[in-house]
């Protein structure tokens, strides 16, 4: 496979682990509230993406927030199968639990305080970020007591107004950088920044971040710096932006299958699928007369005799307290709404006149194709996004893997 350094028996091992505790089970034998992953469907994305990029730019699938909710090492190993060359997380130590997993490919990480773990991350060969002179100071330290170059990567504030050097600071960080470079210390690898408002196609932030960007580049390079990649885009300046390619996207949330925003459009407009599938059975199903009050607060009151159905997923597990009465869920064929708070280890649906047993399955949101709600139809329904949805799924909530080895006649990158 082009350019994957990653030891994948290291991490299939791991994830084969994993795989002994989380088994999908037949009726009545799996977790009672669960996260399906499609292993496949990841891939699948993985290699949609890479399609869609120009001037033989690399992918690098971010995986950070465990894998945005999904499992970061079972995510990375596939991911790393269908091609993405690069892996990106937040903290360092998310890139050292990939290195702990065997994964020995390149892997950046961008968000650093004093305390590092710096030589740690330089002696796992991971790329550090560095946006100010006291990363730098704090990088080249680590090196020395690692005993090799730390692989550093310049972000530069284009505009974002968060974590990157401003323009001012700029040429003076490049400079201290080529001197650590040339005193052996570091390796710029990269030079970065990241996109504000890329979900809102055509705005004006854009063409200027775009422009900032170039010319950070340009004076980097001018100092001297050779960076093996230089990368701008998110999913949507991936899916939106071909100028943004570079040599390299950092794409996190299409990888998952989400878009970013309606405005960019939905998942199958770029051949995407969602990977997760929230479900569970219910736990119970009782008649009850008109005027029955629902859950805490009684902020749903049955108006004529019902069936209620109870479905043991609250706002522990990550389903928002916000869809109190709002949230869908695909319960007996149809779309049910939330009856009443979300309470934290369960809520209630109002069948009407319609039949369910316990047992039967209630699906929270999944991919839509078996007309079940989305992930993007929870953002909706509580105003957020569905990069949210997806990545507050808690840690009580087993997530089982389909497709974990890939079929036959998938594409070998
Ligand atoms: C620096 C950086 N790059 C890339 C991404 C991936 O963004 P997206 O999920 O929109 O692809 C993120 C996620 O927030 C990020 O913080």
């Amino acid at each position: 496979m082009a350019g994957r350094r990653s030891g994948p028996g290291g991490c299939a091992a791991t994830l084969g682990a994993m795989n002994d505790h989380v088994t999908a089970g037949g009726p009545g034998e799996g977790p009672p509230l669960r996260a399906d992953i499609d292993l496949a469907a990841l891939r699948a994305n993985v290699r949609a993406l890479r399609r869609r990029l120009t001037g033989g730019a690399a992918l690098m699938a971010v995986v950070k927030a465990d894998g945005y909710g999904h499992g970061m090492v079972p995510c990375a190993v596939a991911a790393r199968r269908a091609g993405a060359r690069w892996l990106g997380t937040a903290t360092p130590w998310e890139a050292l639990a990939l290195r702990a997993a065997g994964d020995t490919g390149p892997v950046l990480c961008w968000l650093w305080t004093p305390d590092g773990p710096w030589r740690e991350a330089v002696a796992a060969d991971v790329d550090v970020s560095v946006s100010g002179r006291w990363a730098l100071d704090l990088a080249v330290a680590a090196a020395r007591a690692a005993g090799r170059p730390a692989r550093v990567q310049l972000k530069a504030d284009t505009g974002l107004g968060r974590n990157g050097a401003p323009p001012a600071d700029w040429p003076a960080l490049v400079a201290a950088a080529r001197a650590a470079e040339a005193a052996g210390d570091v390796r710029v690898t990269g030079v970065w920044s990241h996109l504000a408002c890329a979900d809102e196609p055509g705005h004006p932030s854009i063409a200027p971040q775009l422009a900032a960007f170039a010319e950070a580049v340009a004076a980097a390079e001018a100092a001297g710096l050779t960076p093996e990649v230089r990368h701008l885009a998110n999913s949507p300046g991936t899916l939106t932006l071909p100028e943004a390619h570079y040599d390299l996207v950092r794409t996190g949330v299409s990888v998952y299958g989400l878009s970013p925003s309606a405005e960019v459009g939905t998942p199958e407009d770029f051949g995407l699928r969602p990977v997760m599938t929230l479900r569970a059975p219910l736990a119970q199903v009782k008649r009850v007369p008109g005027g029955h009050g629902v859950s805490y607060g009684h902020h749903y009151t049955t108006p004529g005799p019902t069936t209620l159905a109870l479905v043991g997923a609250g706002y522990a597990d990550g389903v928002p307290r916000h869809a109190s009465g709002s949230g869908p869920v695909l319960v007996a064929g149809k779309w049910r709404t939330v009856a009443g708070r979300v309470a934290m280890d369960q809520f209630v649906v109002d069948l009407g006149g319609d039949v369910a047993e316990v047992g039967d399955e209630a699906v929270l949101f999944g991919p839509g194709d078996g007309g079940e709600p989305t992930a993007e139809d929870w953002a909706r329904a509580v105003g957020t996004i569905g990069y949210e949805i997806v990545t507050r799924i808690g840690p009580r909530v087993p997530r089982v893997y389909h497709g974990v080895e890939p079929d036959p006649r998938e594409p070998v990158d």
